[in-house]
């Protein structure tokens, strides 16, 4: 059984945006993929996070990965700082990563270029930790929004360095980027992506955000003045992203969806977007609150640790030796 491994970095509440671009595609992949899902939580600090927030955040993001359909039965499931071994690797792979690597990656950029405030060393390093998180269990694929392509490509660098300088040690992961849902973008500004770190929420759907809320947020959406329903994410991204939220959330094809409602009045296409939104999140809202309080999550967290741990110290010990780490006789 081939091997996929994915992480949340829940500095938020998640989105719709991270449902159907990751999230979605988990619960699918488990039927096929030895699947590892983890929640970054040491990724989530690169940038200051509120401590009672933060833990929030996480609780939250343990139970909607199980509420979405994460079956703890099938996937490993499990809490990056359970597993202490990831920060350790993460060191060891930022000495085989060079500062112009790094300095390349379009995330740091973007922030550098816009970030009033000082950003820290772990936010531009953190592409060697997450390379880490990846290389440590030794997965075939890597389900990731286009976002967060060139980190995965970086981490395959990473592991071919490493395997050239030292030997084989690490497996070349293939980033996995789906067609539909890989890029939802912000209602309110649809040239941005729905982000959960987002300072306005107008543009950003909450998983547990309520009915009614779903419906106004979606009935301000941004559109044009086109008054036609047409997949053209560059002349009208507003109504094009509407259109690739109602195919990523029924599984279908854009052309399809755009049959469906090429005669709709711009109105009538928000409300029965909100409709399919709203459809989607309800029984996951549900389950949400069947487990929030329960032992599931915990005892989730428990096994997770467990196995993911067995496999990161094994790991974690090859890598060490190859390195000359170690003084124990062999
Ligand atoms: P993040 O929220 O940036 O930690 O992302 C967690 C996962 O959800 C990653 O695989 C992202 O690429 C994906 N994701 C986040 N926001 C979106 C979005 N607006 N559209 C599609 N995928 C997203
Ligand atoms: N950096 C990813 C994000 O911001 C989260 C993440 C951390 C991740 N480690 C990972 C994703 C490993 C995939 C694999 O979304």
């Amino acid at each position: 059984m081939k091997r996929m491994l994915s992480g949340i970095k829940p500095s938020g509440e998640l989105t719709l945006g991270n449902y159907l671009g990751a999230l979605k595609r988990f619960v699918t992949y488990q039927e096929e993929y030895d699947m590892f899902v983890f929640i970054a939580n040491l990724h989530c600090i690169t940038i200051y996070q509120d401590p009672t927030q933060l833990k929030s955040y996480l609780k939250n993001a343990v139970a909607l990965y199980l509420a979405c359909g994460l079956d703890p039965d099938r996937s490993t499931i499990f809490l990056q700082t359970d597993v202490p071994e990831h920060a350790q690797l993460g060191f060891i792979l930022s000495c085989n990563t060079y500062l112009g690597e790094l300095n390349r990656m379009t995330q740091y950029k973007d922030k550098a270029a816009s970030s009033e405030g000082a950003l820290s060393v772990g936010f531009y390093t953190y592409p060697t930790l997450m390379a880490a998180d990846i290389l440590m269990y030794d997965p075939d694929f890597v389900p990731v929004g286009d976002d967060q392509k060139q980190h995965v490509e970086l981490t395959r660098d990473i592991a071919e360095r490493f395997n050239n300088r030292y030997s084989p040690t690490f497996n070349i992961p293939e980033p996995l980027i789906a067609k539909t849902g890989a890029r939802i973008m912000s209602l309110s500004e649809p040239t941005k992506k729905m982000s959960k770190s987002d300072v306005s929420d107008k543009g950003v759907i909450y998983l547990l955000d309520e009915p009614n809320i779903i419906r106004k947020k979606v009935r301000s959406a941004t559109t044009d003045s086109c008054a036609a329903i047409n997949f053209d994410p560059q002349n009208q991204p507003g109504i094009s992203n509407l259109i690739q939220i109602v195919a990523a959330c029924q599984d279908r094809s854009i052309e399809d969806v755009v049959a469906t409602y090429k005669d709709y009045q711009y109105g009538a296409f928000k409300d029965a977007v909100a409709t399919i939104i709203i459809d989607t999140l309800t029984p996951i809202q549900a389950r949400y609150k069947e487990i929030i309080n329960s032992e599931l999550l915990e005892q989730t967290l428990m096994k997770g640790k467990e196995k993911a741990q067995h496999i990161a110290r094994r790991k974690l010990e090859k890598v060490q030796r190859k390195i000359g780490l170690e003084i124990k006789k062999k």
